[in-house]
């Protein structure tokens, strides 16, 4: 059934929300104050989901996308409007975030730091692969859109998916996922992910370059989990990236920030928080490869990196002695289960990072208990769990000071903030 209903805002996700008699409707690729035709797809409870058919008041800031697969492809949900609407829009879904689940009324957004590029930012992919194709999934399906280039990633790897299928249809058993990451020197290190790696693969590091033309220096064949395993390594197993006078080893296992136009202003922005004080002690929570730990280290007498990946942990402490770095140490651990370390250590400092899915209970109780804690930055990519746990600080006496909003995601509805605790 079609009806015409007007966008009351974006909430977070992507999807405008229009409230009508029959309840709540989400409708993507819309924006505030425009009036849609819609069609009704999907009920779950009392959630309505529709797919729009006709703009017939636009909103001012829309634009022509710039990606012939957007609206299809699952990969991108802004790029009907402007990027600056776009940062608008981020900053509106993270203070309604946090006035509706951290029930903090007017955050005020001390500082935002948009993308220097909007476009051919990404340093790192995971393609899909269905038969022949390779792509990206459809918005909320599995199905692989097939595509030739995406323009969020970087120029050297823009191209890949149509030069990848060069190599897969040479590949007569074929991978479920590809991954590459990027760095700033244009080398490629590529993750093969199979459900069944085959025993035998087929092509040399050579050969893959000669079919691809990419600069692809290592490769692996990988058996698929929630942690791949890597079954077979040929070529390089790490990338190398410098950040200002910083440089990461980072291997093909690790995570590292997407951004590579973003790289400098969000270490700068968490630094910034730190160089006018002097802690004593800090702990770094799912620190990575150091990427925070390793300049915060010359703020601090003594800083500490918990981190659950032992390749990132691997990277973290050959990154600490190659920028000569002699107060820092790494832990492989879960960061849940590094409460005993935690407190022995009492920092003044913590710093979080964790995935979407934000902090346990365990952690915010520890870290709301340390008797000589003075600041928390919490660096986050999901708004709604940064603003449950804000909320959970806030009952134990540890207060909200100041919130940042860092782009690392054009065209995306993906936010990352940076926000900064004290006690009270
Ligand atoms: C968003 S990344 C941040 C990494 C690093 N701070 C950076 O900026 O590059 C989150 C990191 O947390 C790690 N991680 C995920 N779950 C964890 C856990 N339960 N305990 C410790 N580390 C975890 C991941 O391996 C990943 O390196």
């Amino acid at each position: 059934m079609n009806k015409v209903v007007e966008i009351e805002k974006i909430v977070y996700g992507g999807k405008g929300l229009a409230r009508t008699d029959e309840g709540i409707i989400f409708v993507p690729y819309v924006l505030p104050k425009e009036k849609v035709e819609i069609k009704i797809i999907d009920r779950k409870k009392n959630l309505i989901f529709a797919k729009p058919l006709q703009i017939i008041e636009k909103n001012p800031n829309r634009i022509e996308p710039e990606c012939q697969y957007f609206g299809i492809c699952g990969g991108c949900q802004f790029q009907h409007t402007s990027y600056d609407y776009q940062i608008e829009l981020k900053q509106d879904i993270l203070k309604e975030t946090f006035q509706r689940i951290g029930k903090i009324q007017d955050v005020k957004i001390s500082q935002t730091i948009p993308s220097p590029s909007q476009f051919f930012y990404r340093n790192k992919t995971q393609l899909k692969v269905d038969k022949k194709n390779v792509g990206y999934f459809m918005e909320e399906s599995h199905h692989v859109v097939d595509i030739n280039r995406c323009i969020l990633l970087k120029e050297d790897i823009a191209n890949a998916p149509e030069n990848l299928k060069k190599l897969i249809k040479k590949l007569e058993k074929k991978p479920e996922e590809i991954h590459l990451f990027s760095n700033l020197r244009n080398e490629i290190v590529m993750k093969l992910i199979y459900k069944n790696p085959p025993k035998n693969f087929p092509f040399s590091l050579n050969k893959i370059q000669e079919i691809t033309d990419l600069n692809i220096r290592g490769f692996g064949i990988y058996k698929a989990g929630k942690f791949p395993r890597l079954r077979k390594l040929e070529g390089k197993k790490f990338l190398y990236e410098k950040v200002g006078d910083i440089k990461y080893r980072i291997s093909i296992d690790s995570f590292f920030q997407v951004n590579i136009f973003q790289y400098e202003n969000i270490i700068n922005a968490v630094i910034d928080e730190i160089k006018d004080e002097g802690y004593n002690s800090a702990v770094d929570f799912y620190c990575g490869v150091g990427t925070f730990t390793i300049p915060a280290s010359k703020y601090v007498e003594e800083i500490v990196g918990i981190e659950i990946n032992k390749s990132a942990v691997e990277d973290a402490v050959e990154n600490a002695q190659r920028n000569d770095i002699y107060n820092a140490t790494f832990y492989q651990a879960d960061s849940s289960e590094a409460i005993e370390l935690l407190e022995e250590i009492n920092p003044e400092l913590v710093i979080f990072d964790p995935p979407r899915s934000g902090l346990t209970k365990e952690i915010i109780d520890s870290v709301s208990g340390l008797p000589d804690l003075k600041k928390i930055i919490y660096v986050s990519c999901d708004p709604t769990t940064l603003a449950r746990d804000i909320k959970l600080f806030k009952e134990r006496g540890i207060t909200l000071e100041k919130l940042k909003m860092i782009d690392m995601f054009p065209q995306t509805y993906h936010i990352e903030s940076i926000a900064v605790l004290a006690p009270d």
